[in-house]
């Protein structure tokens, strides 16, 4: 069910909730803030050649764009032209370049990219494993991942009754993440691909009392809910005015935590012959900011 597996076959309905919601949240101070806190481990003296692998309407590339050095080489690369199109068309005068590709082998040689990001995409594709090992490729050696996502599994929505909310919750994770669970399997995942994780951050997000970043995303899923039949139609409005009363009574309570893991091109790459079959030897300058 989860949309982002393949946006432009969704409905226009669809596809109009989900560019205002990836616009929202990725203007929201919240959001800013942890895009920030991970961008400023990349160094900004020297150009830079970043990806950002499911880039959606541009928000994360779009900000390193503000930071990063002029002459660097960014890249937001998505599969769905619909979005790629909303990207585009919101800041027409921006540096980046858009690539609309297809899932599976990415259009772009080995050792090509100092850093590759992925910003709410692993959650989304059906086999997160093959990515990794893409990025793992097409980054020069010891160049640099970093993966932010939710931790869909632990994203609540406060009910009075906890059995609803137990339920609720779940269909939601389940019906907008194809893994709910990413964050909790990329230790293992990145070292099968052939990374080294350098370190991780949580970050849990909450709200009690007035919404305000859960809410925007209450207000997303009352179209999402419909149009992808997520849950039943009493139950969904009943999910929706339920939360909507609470933030306006002041007793709204919604939380979930996001993980951001930076990890680079293991040097010793002989363990992972998928990853080194296609590598050059040659090594890039190292790019983080001491
Ligand atoms: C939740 S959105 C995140 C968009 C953007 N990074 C943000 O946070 O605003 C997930 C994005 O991944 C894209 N996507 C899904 N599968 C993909 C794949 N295999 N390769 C590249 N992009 C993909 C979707 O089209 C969508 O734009």
């Amino acid at each position: 069910m989860d949309p982002y597996n393949n946006p432009d076959q969704q409905s226009e309905a669809t596809i109009l909730a989900m560019i205002t919601r990836l616009e929202e949240r990725g203007q929201h101070p919240i959001f800013l803030r942890m895009i920030a806190a991970y961008a400023a481990q990349v160094r900004r003296d020297q150009p830079l050649r970043v990806l950002e692998l499911g880039c959606g309407t541009g928000v994360v590339i779009r900000f390193f764009e503000t930071i990063l050095h002029d002459e660097s080489a960014l890249i937001g690369a998505d599969i769905s032209l619909r979005l790629l199109e909303a990207a585009k068309s919101m800041r027409p005068n921006s540096r980046v370049h858009w690539d609309h590709i297809a899932p599976g082998r990415l259009p772009y040689e080995n050792s090509l990219f100092d850093v590759v990001v992925m910003h709410t995409l692993l959650s989304h594709v059906p086999d997160p494993e093959k990515v990794l090992l893409e990025a793992a490729r097409i980054l020069k050696q010891g160049g640099r991942l970093i993966i932010f996502d939710a931790d869909h599994a632990s994203t609540t929505y406060g009910l009075p009754d906890y059995a609803r909310m137990r339920a609720a919750d779940q269909k939601l994770a389940d019906a907008i993440a194809t893994h709910p669970d990413i964050c909790r399997q990329l230790p293992r995942l990145l070292k099968r691909s052939g990374f080294r994780l350098e370190n991780h951050h949580a970050e849990i997000v909450s709200e009690c009392g007035r919404g305000d970043f859960w809410l925007s995303s209450v207000r997303g899923f009352a179209r999402l809910i419909p149009a992808l039949g997520i849950l039943p139609e009493v139950e969904g409005r009943a999910w929706v005015n339920d939360l909507l009363s609470s933030h306006e009574e002041g007793t709204f309570f919604a939380a979930g935590s996001y993980y951001t893991f930076s990890a680079t091109t293991a040097s010793d790459l002989q363990d992972h012959p998928q990853t080194n079959s296609h590598r050059k030897s040659d090594c890039a300058a190292p790019f983080l900011a001491p």
